[in-house]
């Protein structure tokens, strides 16, 4: 699943729409190609966990739209939890990891899918991974859209990851700046000059 079979996405020719073009600067992954994605993911991990019952565990705010379409697809008995968790660094910086929302339900010896927006730093997942180990599930598999490798500083990676993409910030599909462009229906690179400002 990891390294060869992660696509990375083909240069897209879709133009941004309009009402986004002064803010964003390139499509990156079209909506197409995210459902498309998103599906064969979805049969991957229904293959991993056939049979078991699953607690999916969604870091808010970035994955509501990769989430939603993730269990749809997902034929599987789960239950759903969200860990809230900000990071309060300017721009595009991941800063000091604030806590925002705790986990409810008890993962003691069940099967977690533990599913985020990117994985970039990996700062995010190298707090919440060993903070759900200490609550003893029988194992957290990890889900992610996006890797973005060349930025990682700590040793953290995924298990199911939907694309890997190069080292610029991308807005959409749930991925926000400053907590604006989560409803893009596409990810897209945004403009620099949109938070050198
Ligand atoms: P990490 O802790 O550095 O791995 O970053 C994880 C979090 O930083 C993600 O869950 C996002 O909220 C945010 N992040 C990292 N890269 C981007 C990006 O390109 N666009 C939007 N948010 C990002
Ligand atoms: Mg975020």
């Amino acid at each position: 699943m990891r390294s060869s079979a992660t696509p990375k996405p083909p240069r897209s020719h879709t133009p941004v729409p309009s009402d986004w073009r002064p803010e964003v600067e390139r499509v990156l992954i079209t909506d197409a190609q995210i459902a498309r994605r998103v599906r064969t993911l979805a049969r991957v991990i229904e293959r991993d966990f056939r049979g078991r019952e699953v607690v999916v565990i969604s870091l808010l705010n970035g994955t509501v739209l990769f989430l939603a379409d993730l269990i749809r697809h997902l034929s599987l008995p789960l239950r759903l939890d969200f860990i809230g968790v900000s990071s309060y660094g300017a721009g595009t910086e991941s800063g000091e990891l604030v806590f925002t929302k705790e986990l409810r339900l008890d993962v003691r010896g069940r099967d977690v899918l533990l599913v985020d927006d990117i994985l970039d730093t990996g700062k995010t997942l190298s707090r919440v991974i060993p903070k759900l180990r200490a609550l003893n599930p029988r194992r957290i598999k990890v889900c992610v859209l996006l890797d973005k490798p060349s930025r990682r500083v700590e040793k953290v990676a995924a298990d199911y990851v939907g694309f890997e993409i190069p080292d610029v910030f991308v807005v959409g599909y749930g991925l926000d700046y400053a907590e604006k462009y989560r409803n893009l229906p596409f990810v897209g690179v945004l403009k620099p000059a949109m938070y050198q400002t």
